[in-house]
């Protein structure tokens, strides 16, 4: 399934700046020089209002059996690609969203030791839609981000935060081309600047 769109995808550990890349890069998009007239920031989870719930349930509870954690993810995805994003891509907008099927991968086929029923789980939910590219944020893991304020998922799977850098390092190296690996642990506007060009290179390269 094509669209004219462009559907840009950032994944990392927790706390490598996703966030305020996606925000710099929905500018960046949306100016002149990205040349885009519909720029859609979103994430996963919480891009939409079913989704804000299946978010908190699953970040902000107790307990959540490791194969109910994973099919809220991908509740949420389902509902997300289907609302939000496709139709958004339809149009011909640029989406930039922060995390997807690779967060799952990674934390609840890698970190939770779910393996790869996650990621069929997931390409069911999204009927299989790719990100045109995915941009891996990189950085050794920092102490200080361990110790302060984690939701549940984020302390239930800190310790592992070698094990998910590794993670995300292979995806990109399997994904070939629909992937870019940029170092995160610099200022956001050197980040932001090796992204835009991987950006460029991106759409330029699909014509
Ligand atoms: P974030 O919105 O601050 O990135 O937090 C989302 C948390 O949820 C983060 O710890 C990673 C986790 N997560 C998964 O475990 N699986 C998923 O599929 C997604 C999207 C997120």
């Amino acid at each position: 399934m094509t669209h004219p769109g462009f559907f840009l995808v950032l994944e990392g550990g927790d706390g490598v700046g996703k966030s305020t890349q996606a925000q710099l890069l929905t500018e960046w998009l949306g100016s002149p020089v990205g040349g885009f007239a519909e720029v859609i920031h979103t994430r996963e989870p919480g891009g939409t209002e079913l989704g804000v719930a299946l978010r908190d349930a699953v970040m902000h509870g107790g307990h959540v059996a490791p194969r109910a954690e994973a099919l809220l993810y991908a509740a949420d995805r389902a509902h997300h690609i289907a609302t939000v994003v496709r139709p958004a891509l339809e149009r011909g907008a640029a989406v930039v969203q922060d995390r997807y099927v690779d967060s799952s991968i990674v934390y609840q086929g890698g970190a939770r030791g779910l393996g790869d029923q996650v990621e069929k789980i997931s390409r069911w939910a999204t009927e299989d839609l790719m990100p045109d590219l995915t941009v891996v944020l990189d950085m050794e893991p920092s102490a200080d981000r361990m110790a302060r304020d984690l939701d549940r998922v984020e302390a239930e799977t800190a310790s592992r935060a070698q094990e998910i850098r590794q993670a995300y390092r292979d995806l990109a190296r399997a994904g070939g081309d629909r992937y870019v690996v940029v170092g995160a642990d610099r200022d956001p506007a050197s980040v932001s600047h090796d992204i835009q060009q991987a950006v460029t290179a991106a759409l330029e390269s699909r014509g």
